[in-house]
């Protein structure tokens, strides 16, 4: 539909059908009949469903065809309904979660899951999706960090306008594309000690200069509409925050599509004490911006009337209304209202070969290898123990996975099976103690649950069956099986119900009865190897120490067991990096590589009193952003640039940019991928910076022996921060350009802006 056709569309329709536009429904409204916005009185909840113009949470071909068809015979000018819904890390082919995906360092592999999601959501009724989530996450306690690539603010922004372009395509009109929705504007991640849902008190410098980057790469990477937060920001709820979201946003940022708000949160700014009751709080989101109410009933109910009292100016309306339009009309919803959805496209493209393969790619570039003494892995030894709850998980995806078949996951049991070179075997009672020639022997031992007793979990659930008999069996099996096996593999975990949305915990470490499992095992195995399934970093206690290897999985997805099996068995070298520090306790967090220098730094050497430290426990995390080790070993060589001078004024002298070359070499006897990592830090400056920042990485795969140089071209906007005079601007002066394998390398090279 034409601009003008879209205007006339506008004028022609009434001051219900254009609020109703704003309105967002649940799934359940259309599938039972059951509203959770709280509007009691059938003739509203009636009209409701006529003239909402959006739906979350519907999936099915037919079902949004049938759903579709009826309402838009029922909207008096039959402007299509718009169907919404998360698609985090996978419709039904699951990615590793975005946590995960971060580890990879390889923004193309996110782009390439995101177009696969977005195939097989199209297909199946699906228009837009909540993703991606661009919140800088660097509190361990809350489950959300999961949902975010990490606590770097750079490698966000990479990674999540990837996803956009991979969900949006060329164009989202494209049937085999859906719009993207960045979330959650702003500063999500920095709820008070990692709390969900709780208060976010940032300075204008750090949100500026830290928080709000990732974000704005995803917005300028096309993002067609964006998400307000749960939090308030320094005091202010962020669906009413007016300077966040119309000055920032909008004119900053220059985005220009459809903000909607987060479930249900217009709402809550009644009982954080902002609004006096739903029609106050319906003004100030629609003063800030807000087109779209996400289950509530504010703007259904208020606006209306505040429009007539002349309390809100309707030109707001009517500018909401026209996102909207322009958002189904980009999608191309006035001409086909299904966007493509079919069920036999649906079945042909869900679950392909191709989709299983970049998939399974992601997993192994997604796992990070913490330790490996005496090459444990890859896995060299006959008989093999496969233990622990997470040895033949299906549940390897995460809960914002919400529409998986978990019999669709390929688990590390199964991945063992479909080898080759191994006989698997079912504890000890199987197999007769013999594989085939030159075969290995892989016994498995569930060993116990993933959970103790009586675990809380997310969305107020509760574990509480009496396991204790259960897991005295599963424990015994599991011990006959270690004693038998050269090597074990010890796969633990956190539950799927301990990350994701609601899930904040005081105790980041493993589950008691694991840990029970762990020592038990540890006593017998005479090599082990430890797995470690999670969605945020963890308190691994004692878990490095004692274990001979170790390697993160984070939450998988359907092709978990094929990629970690990939990399056990050495068919692929490891290559993830920490996304997030992992910290030695939970009393470190929020903890993170780029922090502020301080007045009283760690000294060099030696212990002195009144530095920045604990009393009991370093400042570093016990493995650092970017820490990961390959199956090789590499050597990398000082840094050397082309000049030493970058120009910043137009008559300056110095180059307009400078590359900064490594030489990285594979020292090892294997090929493997090594990240090389950039980061920059401002040595004397007007606001106090970080000690390091990324600026910039690349992957680079090298044969045993082989060298190669690695160039990183600096420029001037490179430099540019937060000022003390409120810009983003460089200054000229000292800077120091560190290039290395992770966040602590040391390996520096200095220039001078002028
Ligand atoms: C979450 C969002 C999500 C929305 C819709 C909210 O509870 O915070 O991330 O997109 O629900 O499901």
């Amino acid at each position: 539909m034409k601009q003008e056709d879209l205007l006339a569309l506008l004028n022609d329709m009434t001051p219900e059908e254009k609020i109703m536009q704003l309105v967002q429904l649940p799934g359940s409204a259309f599938e039972s009949d059951f509203a959770v916005t709280g509007i009691a009185d059938e003739a509203s909840f009636d009209k409701l469903k006529k003239l909402a113009g959006s739906v979350l949470g519907i999936r099915g071909a037919e079902k949004v065809k049938a759903i579709q068809d009826e309402y838009m015979a029922g909207q008096p000018h039959h402007i299509p309904l718009l169907f919404m819904l998360d698609v985090i890390h996978g419709h039904d082919t699951v990615f590793p979660c975005p946590l995960g995906q971060g580890a990879t360092f390889e923004p193309e592999i996110s782009r390439k899951g995101a177009e696969i999601q977005a195939k097989e959501a199209a297909a199946d009724g699906i228009q837009v999706t909540f993703s991606p989530m661009v919140d800088l996450v660097r509190d361990a306690r809350w489950g959300r960090v999961m949902e975010s690539t990490g606590e770097d603010p750079y490698l966000n922004g990479e990674m999540a306008s990837a996803m956009v372009r991979g969900y949006q395509g060329e164009s989202v009109a494209d049937k085999e594309h859906v719009a993207a929705c960045v979330k959650h504007f702003a500063g999500y991640g920095a709820s008070e000690a990692g709390r969900d849902y709780n208060s976010v008190e940032l300075s204008e410098y750090t949100l500026r200069d830290q928080y709000l980057k990732g974000y704005d790469k995803a917005i300028s990477a096309g993002a067609k509409l964006v998400m307000t937060s749960f939090n308030t920001l320094n005091g202010i709820p962020s669906s009413g925050n007016k300077w966040l979201m119309r000055d920032i946003l909008r004119k900053e940022m220059n985005f220009d599509g459809v903000l909607i708000s987060d479930w249900g949160a217009i709402g809550e700014m009644v009982p954080w004490g902002f609004a006096r009751d739903l029609k106050e709080a319906a003004k100030l989101a629609i003063e800030a911006g807000v087109d779209i109410d996400m289950c509530t009933e504010s703007y259904a109910a208020n606006l209306a009337s505040l429009i007539e009292e002349g309390k809100v100016d309707g030109k707001l309306l009517d500018e909401a209304v026209l996102r909207i339009l322009n958002l189904k009309n980009e999608i191309g919803l006035f001409e086909d209202p299904y966007h493509g959805a079919s069920k036999e496209r649906y079945e042909a493209v869900t679950f392909s070969k191709e989709s299983r393969e970049i998939a399974r790619d992601a997993v192994r570039k997604s796992l990070v290898l913490l330790k490996n003494d005496e090459e444990t892995l890859p896995l060299k030894d006959s008989n093999i123990a496969l233990i622990g709850p997470y040895a033949s998980c299906k549940n390897l995806h995460s809960s914002w996975a919400l529409s998986l078949d978990p019999e669709k996951t390929v688990t590390v049991m199964e991945a063992a099976g479909e080898s080759k070179d191994v006989s698997l075997f079912l504890g000890m009672n199987q197999g007769g103690g013999l594989g085939g020639l030159n075969k290995k022997i892989v016994r498995v031992a569930k060993g116990s649950t993933i959970l103790d007793n009586d675990t809380v979990l997310g969305f107020g659930e509760y574990h509480n069956e009496s396991l204790d008999e259960e897991n005295e069996k599963l424990l015994n099996e599991a011990i006959e099986v270690a004693e038998w096996a050269d090597t074990v593999v010890l796969c633990l975990g956190e539950d799927i119900g301990q990350s994701g949305e609601s899930t904040s915990r005081t105790n980041i470490m493993l589950p008691d009865i694991q840990m029970e499992l762990f020592y038990e095992i540890r006593r017998r195995a005479k090599k082990l190897v430890t797995l470690i399934f999670t969605g945020r970093p963890l308190d691994l206690e004692c878990i490095p120490d004692l274990s001979d290897a170790l390697l993160i999985c984070w939450r998988p997805g359907t092709e978990g067991g094929h990629g970690i099996w990939d990399v056990l068995s050495g068919k692929f070298s490891p290559s993830g990096k920490l996304p997030m520090s992992f910290p030695w306790a939970v009393g470190q967090a929020p903890i993170h590589y780029n922090v502020f220098a301080t007045g009283r730094p760690k000294p060099t050497e030696g212990v002195t009193n009144f530095t920045t430290r604990y009393l009991d426990c370093p400042n570093e995390a016990r493995y650092p952003f970017g820490y990961g080790l390959t199956y090789s070993s590499f050597d990398i060589s000082k840094p050397v640039s082309d000049n030493d001078v970058l120009k910043k004024g137009e008559n300056a002298t110095g180059a307009d940019k400078i590359n900064v070359t490594v030489k990285v070499t594979n020292t090892g006897v294997v090929a493997a991928t090594q990240t090389v990592q950039l980061y920059i830090r401002d040595l004397v400056s007007s606001r106090v910076r970080p000690v390091k920042e990324l600026k910039g990485f690349k992957k680079v795969r090298l044969l045993p022996g082989e060298s190669k140089d690695v160039s990183f071209e600096i420029n001037e906007e490179m430099l540019r921060f937060w000022t003390i005079n409120n810009k983003f601007e460089s200054e000229e002066g000292d800077f120091r350009v560190y290039v290395g394998f992770d966040s602590t390398t040391e390996n520096f090279y200095d220039f001078k802006l002028s």
